[in-house]
């Protein structure tokens, strides 16, 4: 019996990681499986709990308000001692880059147990570009005995960081995984859902619908109030357009926003969305503009153009193939693009291509699999 404890602490992760969790808990002859959760997020986190029936074996329960990067570094690590001291796991499994990530991985090291990290090798080779995620994804690597890349481009980054070929294994991505689940429910006749019967009542027919998100880390201040400024330009540019935004919880993105976009008729600022809720509104939109990570990964399964709001990417596939486009956070640039888009309709419709770069909807079984032979 081979004991696996899954950690995980924020929205992406949980939702990245359910299927996993579904797939290791399907074999309970072969896996003790346990989750621990950080709650590196709180509210966020629990939304997804929710929609995939997961009960955490463990909550460190650590989200402070406006928390910072120092101190849920050192908490991370601290309350994980009696958790891997209690369950002794043979292999832990984190994911992506975030600080649970990152310093779960740690953790993980020194209680002895065998670190497998999900979503390995992402890379933009700019330190600052994510920040931290750059450097938490680089750290974890370094720690991790198993790599599950998502994709050729992944494994290559590895490679050349010396990572021996039998450590990897190329998957997909389990957001594809947990993507193809959700979308099965969220189609289905018997769906029923408040926030989207909600979303049914904001959303007016005849509009064209713009999905925004945006929270990263090296946006704040300055990219934040350029975002808004460009939004509002766009919104008022046309009565037809309407921009739907679920802000992120973080003060840091709330305070710009409410403040600088509240109040705008075909603006809609609302709280986040529960993970199926926000899967029927990129279904419903024309154009989604976002900074966000997973999003660039879902958005070309469901065949929508993104205007990333970032100068890098680690996820280049989609930029290739033309679906994905970096705008960065300069105001003019943002509003150009999107404006361009929205009235051009030959340049939209090549972006909006329906490919898979990201996966197929197998990673977790690929991954389940690879482990079972360990034994
Ligand atoms: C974190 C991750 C980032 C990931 C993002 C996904 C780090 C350094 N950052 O950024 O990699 O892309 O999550 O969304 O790991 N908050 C709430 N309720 C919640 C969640 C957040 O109130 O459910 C507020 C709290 O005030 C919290 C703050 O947001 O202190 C920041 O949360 P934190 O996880 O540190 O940073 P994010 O910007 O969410
Ligand atoms: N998402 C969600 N509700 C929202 C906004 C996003 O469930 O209101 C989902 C989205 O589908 C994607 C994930 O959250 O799977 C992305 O999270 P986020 O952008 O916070 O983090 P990142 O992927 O950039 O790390």
């Amino acid at each position: 019996m081979l004991s696996s404890l899954i950690i995980f602490g924020t929205r992406p992760e949980a939702i990245k990681m359910a299927p996993l969790v579904k797939a290791f808990k399907s074999q309970p002859e072969i896996f003790n499986t346990k989750v621990c959760i950080t709650a590196q997020h709180r509210e966020m986190l629990d939304q997804v709990l929710d929609f995939f029936e997961i009960i955490p074996d463990y909550d460190l329960n650590l989200m402070k308000p406006n928390q910072n990067l120092y101190s849920l570094t050192a908490d991370i690590i601290t309350e994980l001692k009696p958790v891997l001291e209690d369950f002794k796991p043979d292999y832990v499994y984190v994911h992506g880059d975030t600080t649970t990530t990152m310093a779960a991985s740690i953790a993980a090291f020194y209680s002895g147990a065998k670190v497998c990290h999900i979503e390995a090798g992402l890379r933009t080779f700019n330190k600052f570009s994510p920040f931290p995620e750059e450097i938490n994804r680089s750290i974890t690597g370094r720690v991790s005995d198993l790599h599950f890349a998502p994709t050729e481009t992944s494994r290559a980054n590895l490679l050349k960081e010396n990572i021996h070929p039998d450590q990897i294994l190329v998957t997909g991505n389990t957001v594809i995984d947990a993507l193809n689940y959700s979308v099965k429910k969220v189609t289905s006749p018997a769906f029923e859902d408040k926030e989207v019967n909600t979303l049914k009542e904001i959303i007016e027919p005849d509009k064209q619908l713009i999905l925004v998100t945006g929270h990263r880390r090296e946006n704040h201040g300055e990219g934040f109030i350029n975002i808004c400024n460009a939004l509002k330009e766009i919104a008022k540019s046309s009565l037809n357009y309407q921009i739907i935004y679920p802000v992120h919880l973080n003060p840091n993105v709330q305070k710009p926003v409410y403040e600088l976009l509240k109040g705008l008729d075909n603006v809609h600022l609302i709280a986040p969305l529960s993970y199926p809720a926000f899967v029927w509104l990129m279904n419903e939109s024309k154009l989604i503009i976002t900074d966000s990570g997973g999003v660039q990964e879902e958005a070309p399964s469901l065949g929508k153009p993104v205007l990333v709001m970032r100068n890098t990417t680690e996820r280049p596939e989609a930029v290739k193939a033309g679906t994905v486009k970096l705008v960065g956070t300069d105001k003019n640039k943002i509003i150009a693009e999107a404006l361009n888009l929205m009235k051009n309709k030959e340049q939209y419709e090549k972006m909006c291509k329906l490919h898979n770069p990201y996966g197929d909807g197998k990673a977790c079984e690929r991954i389940v699999d690879f482990i079972k032979k360990l034994q």
